[in-house]
């Protein structure tokens, strides 16, 4: 049984996956902005959501958020310059943000440039100062409270940088950990579990046949609550929160029989 506040939902294909998931994020910031008359959300990173941050952009979409009142966040980031080709920050830019133009102090880069324990810190102390002393969004754990945490998986079951049997996925006290990882970037910058269960709306969204053995995986581990998860997307379950994964039916192959 999937834990009440998860729910699963399955799209013929990418560009229905893409759609659906533009107007989750709209419903969400909209909700958000009417409650607190702001939006705070922690984008995810790869390719995945290259087609959904340009849908965002466009019509219908772009003109349904407020965008001067949208403070983007990253969940993780590659340790690389802004302008490198393999930026999580500069893939928001080019698909999103140069279209619909953020007040400068709303965009809360990651900083990929620093070395990475000290971007870590720092990236942590930017969090501080906005969910507790300008948005007063923290939880009784005193955990930073995003509207909004995006997500996609790795075929391996990773989520934001948080990789199977790393440091950063066992880590429940600190907000932000750097993680080297065997990946084509290794040196990353990743949010942590507690900051990402600590949202209000977690979205996961997944394409393609390559992740539907990792989907599978991944939801059944999740709602096993009985057994610590290995997969580190398993381990995302917000305390009190919304969790949602959207799917392509390419992805959702193996969730049936
Ligand atoms: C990153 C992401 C990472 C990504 C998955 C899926 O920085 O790469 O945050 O967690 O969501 O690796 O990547 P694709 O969307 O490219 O399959």
């Amino acid at each position: 049984m999937v834990p009440p506040a998860a729910s699963v939902s399955t799209f013929e294909d990418s560009s229905a996956l893409m759609h659906a998931a533009a107007e989750k994020i709209v419903t969400v910031a909209t909700e958000a902005l009417s409650a607190r008359k702001r939006f705070t959300w922690a984008l995810s990173g790869g390719s995945t959501p290259h087609q959904l941050f340009s849908l965002l952009a466009g019509v219908p979409y772009a003109g349904r958020i407020d965008w001067d009142r949208v403070h983007f966040f990253w969940g993780d980031e590659r340790c690389v310059p802004s302008e490198h080709p393999e930026s999580n920050y500069r893939m928001a830019t080019e698909t999103l943000l140069s279209a619909i133009h953020p007040p400068a102090g709303n965009v809360h880069r990651m900083p990929g440039e620093a070395e990475p324990s000290a971007g870590a810190a720092r990236y942590e102390a930017t969090l501080r100062r906005a969910f507790f002393d300008t948005f007063g969004a923290v939880t009784e754990r005193g955990l930073p409270r995003f509207d909004l945490v995006l997500l996609g998986m790795g075929t391996d079951g990773h989520t934001a940088s948080l990789f199977p049997g790393t440091a950063a996925s066992a880590e429940t006290n600190r907000w932000v950990m750097p993680v080297r990882v065997d990946q084509p970037v290794p040196h990353r910058l990743t949010l942590t579990f507690p900051v990402i269960n600590a949202a209000a709306h977690v979205l996961f969204v997944v394409s393609g046949a390559d992740k539907a053995d990792s989907v599978r995986e991944t939801l059944a581990q999740q709602r096993a609550t009985d057994t610590e998860p290995s997969l580190p997307a398993a381990r995302v379950r917000p305390v009190r929160g919304q969790l949602a994964w959207f799917l392509d039916a390419k992805a959702a192959a193996r969730l049936h029989g």
